[in-house]
């Protein structure tokens, strides 16, 4: 198979093509008009800074390529860009069905298979432009509801909790976390016991580790002491998918099951819902909190009596072809263990993989076991301290992108001296944080790729970027 996405899971022009001439197609209905000359661009002028374009478009990163196993980072599925931008010739603004009643209700049946899929019985909720603006909403509903208390999270959680929480002006807490990056329950009760916490947020799949805090334990405490809950799963949320699955991916459910009997969620169709960016989504189980959101606009809402979605969110402008492009793809990928479970699946396989063949190498050590689909590891060095591990990890880095015959592309992650010392006492401690290696293996073809992974950053550790391959 051709190693381009675009090309191999569908026929991307043929469906692009198809979406132009159904917009035509649709345009025609409304009667003949001259085109402006001012928009007119002739194919020479195009052709001349579309050159430039694609040129200056190279200086990227390959997302695409399983050889890239750094960051959160991959290209959208092609039926979300047909999807797109088929919907953006037509440009719909989803803050009112005036803006774009398609896409609008696109977005709420969207909104709704990501209710169902954590099994919020009741749901009030609306799509993102991001994870930051998702999760400032909850935080704000959490403000509201709370005027008088603060926010509690994983010292581990999302920089965006401690920094919304300025933005909102409220008390924002980090809690500390266990010797696997979940929030420490001990240390949550205690924080919470103190009275001063309305809402507690628990991250189903931390940024940096995929680290998945108890939900249903969180859940649990919180209950106990009158705290609402709110979890973050921005990037793990997809992966409730695969909770109680009988095989080698299947997660434990306990966390994810909880998720329906907490107050929000916060999920990103642009991280594991094969969207491209611009798709967050936030949920709330009480309905009731779309009254917090009540504002005046004398000259938005003007043509139906349902709430329009701009009533019930933050942002005004958004757009509409992200709501129509996730309604595409999870109509041919539904949101089920059988439909983009196995997408997730696979991407957990090769983590479970590559972190086996970390267990077993003598150049390399596991930083700790995947939860979810991140690999953290660093190579072995001497003397075995964080010094050295902090430099060699970060010429792994550099070299692996480096190398001309066969690049690879990783990430560091910058972690505490004593995060270090829980997992590994062994690892002497001459400074308070190092970086070690972080590879997110969210693309299916991850799988059929980890043992030749492996391999290069096997060569990485050795100090043979450019050596022969096995
Ligand atoms: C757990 C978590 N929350 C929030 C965010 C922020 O999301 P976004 O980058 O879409 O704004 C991220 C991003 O990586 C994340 O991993």
């Amino acid at each position: 198979m051709r190693n381009l996405m675009v090309r191999s899971y569908v026929d991307l022009q043929r469906w692009l093509s198809s979406g132009v001439d159904a917009i035509e197609a649709w345009q025609d209905n409304f009667g003949l008009f001259d085109r402006h000359s001012s928009l007119q661009i002739s194919d020479e002028a195009f052709a001349a800074v579309f050159e430039t374009f694609r040129r200056r478009l190279e200086d990227n990163y390959p997302f695409f390529h399983p050889a890239y196993a750094g960051q959160m980072l991959k290209p959208p599925h092609p039926a979300a860009v047909v999807g797109y931008l088929t919907a953006m010739l037509i440009n719909p603004n989803n803050h009112a069905l005036d803006g774009g009643p398609a896409t609008a209700r696109m977005e709420k049946e969207v909104v709704a298979q990501l209710a169902q899929m954590f099994g919020f019985t009741a749901h009030l909720g609306h799509l993102t432009t991001s994870g930051t603006i998702a999760n400032l909403e909850a935080l704000y509903v959490a403000r509201e509801l709370h005027p008088d208390r603060g926010i509690g999270y994983s010292a581990e959680a999302h920089y965006t909790h401690g920094r919304m929480c300025r933005v909102l002006g409220v008390p924002g807490t980090p809690v500390e976390v266990d010797s696997a990056g979940r929030i420490d329950l001990d240390a949550l009760d205690g924080l919470l016991a103190r009275g001063q916490i309305g809402t507690v947020v628990a991250t189903a799949g931390t940024t940096g580790l995929g680290a998945v805090d108890p939900v249903h334990d969180v859940l649990a405490i919180a209950r106990g002491h009158g705290v609402r809950v709110h979890v973050d799963a921005a990037y793990g949320g997809f992966f409730t998918l695969l909770a109680g699955l009988p095989e080698r991916a299947g997660l434990d459910p306990a966390p994810w099951r909880a998720i329906a009997r907490c107050d929000s969620v916060v999920v990103d169709p642009h991280k594991h819902g094969l969207q491209p960016y611009g798709c967050g989504a936030v949920l709330f189980g009480d309905p009731d909190v779309g009254r917090l959101y009540l504002h005046e606009s004398p000259y938005t809402y003007f043509t139906s009596d349902e709430m329009h979605l701009g009533e019930i969110s933050l942002e005004c402008s958004r757009a509409g072809a992200a709501a129509a492009a996730a309604w595409l793809t999870f109509q041919l990928l539904p949101l089920t263990a059988d439909g983009l479970g196995r997408v997730l699946a696979a991407g957990r396989r090769a983590a479970l993989g590559l972190a086996d063949l970390v267990e077993a190498s003598g150049r390399l050590d596991l930083y700790q076991r995947p939860e979810l689909d991140i690999v953290s590891y660093f190579p072995v060095t001497s003397p075995r301290s964080l010094t050295a591990i902090d430099l060699a990890s970060a010429r792994m880095l550099t070299e692996g992108m480096a190398d001309q015959r066969m690049p690879v592309f990783l990430s560091t992650l910058d972690v505490q001296a004593d995060g270090f010392a829980r997992r590994h006492p062994d690892v002497r401690a001459d400074r308070d944080h190092a970086r070690i290696l972080r590879s997110v293996l969210m693309k299916p073809e991850a799988e059929g790729y980890v043992s030749e992974l492996h391999t290069r950053i096997e060569q990485l550790a050795s100090g043979l970027a450019s050596g022969p391959r096995s």
